[in-house]
């Protein structure tokens, strides 16, 4: 069982649960991901390591609550159990001296670009992190992020706190001051990263997104994560979940990730009475 030491609630439907995996803690890195289960009928989630910690031996997770197993795991507390936990999963991020590189966190996924940012920033890189929230309530970890970035740029959609618009527009601005960018890390909601993608395309900007399709047995066998990516199928779970930003097809994955929204809808429906 896997105890929940320490709950943290980030917004009002984003909760950080720091959990006992001393296993998973001493060999997580940043990019990779965990699948879990809160109990024996709870589906499996796969959720990106927002931090590790190899001497407590935890690992951290963060949390929107979507649907019926992320529900449940959004009301555990200090104290609780996981009856799953298993990981570390996937391709760690690639994490070398590019030079100047934006970290890009669009709502919960700002929890993914954390320990991508402290990599890349502990390997010389100069760290611009651009946050993205709906509104000022809905932004989260800025602490965290300010601390392993040289600057922070915040963007919200209505502009209740930094500037008014999209990651993109944040992305505009540090153009704007001349600044060279060597490489970008994008990780949010598909429709966002697809939006980066879109914006750097042309200016010819390398640019990585995480993508986080419904997993089932997260070792390649089952083809429930399957994405294309520059023509090719590749597995989001062992090929993953980083890609070329500039390959993935968004737009089936958005089509893939909404085949089980009725039944979704259903269970959550449950949960929720
Ligand atoms: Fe089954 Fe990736 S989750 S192949």
């Amino acid at each position: 069982m896997y105890k929940v030491v320490k709950r943290r609630q980030l917004a009002d439907i984003i909760t950080l649960l720091e959990v006992e995996a001393p296993e998973v803690a001493k060999k997580a890195q940043p990019g990779e991901f965990v699948i879990v289960r809160q109990n024996e009928e709870s589906e499996r989630i796969p959720l990106t390591i927002m931090d590790f910690n190899r001497d407590k031996g935890t690992i951290t997770i963060v949390i929107q609550e979507v649907g019926y197993s992320s529900n449940l795991i959004t009301r555990m507390q200090e104290g609780d159990s996981f009856v799953t936990f298993v990981g570390p999963l996937g391709q760690a991020t690639e994490i070398e001296n590019y030079g100047t590189v934006l970290c890009i966190g669009g709502g919960v996924g700002v929890a993914p670009v954390h320990p991508i940012a402290r990599g890349l920033k502990e390997a010389g890189n100069k760290v611009i992190s651009i946050l993205g929230a709906r509104t000022k309530d809905l932004l989260i970890l800025e602490d965290e992020m300010r601390a392993v970035s040289d600057e922070v740029i915040i963007t919200t959609d209505d502009g209740t706190y930094g500037m008014k618009g999209f990651v993109t527009h944040g992305i505009q601005s540090v153009l704007d001051q001349g600044i060279k960018v060597d490489a970008i890390w994008a990780i949010g909601p598909v429709v966002m990263m697809k939006s980066v993608a879109n914006f750097t395309r042309p200016l010819g900007i390398k640019t990585i997104v995480s993508m986080n399709p419904v997993m089932v047995d997260g070792t390649g066998m089952c083809g429930a994560c399957r994405l294309d990516v520059g023509g090719e199928t590749k597995f989001a779970c062992v090929d993953g979940p980083e890609f070329d930003g500039h390959k993935v097809d968004f737009d089936l994955a958005m089509k893939r990730s909404a085949f089980f929204k009725n039944e979704e809808a259903v269970a959550y429906g449950k949960v929720k009475c």
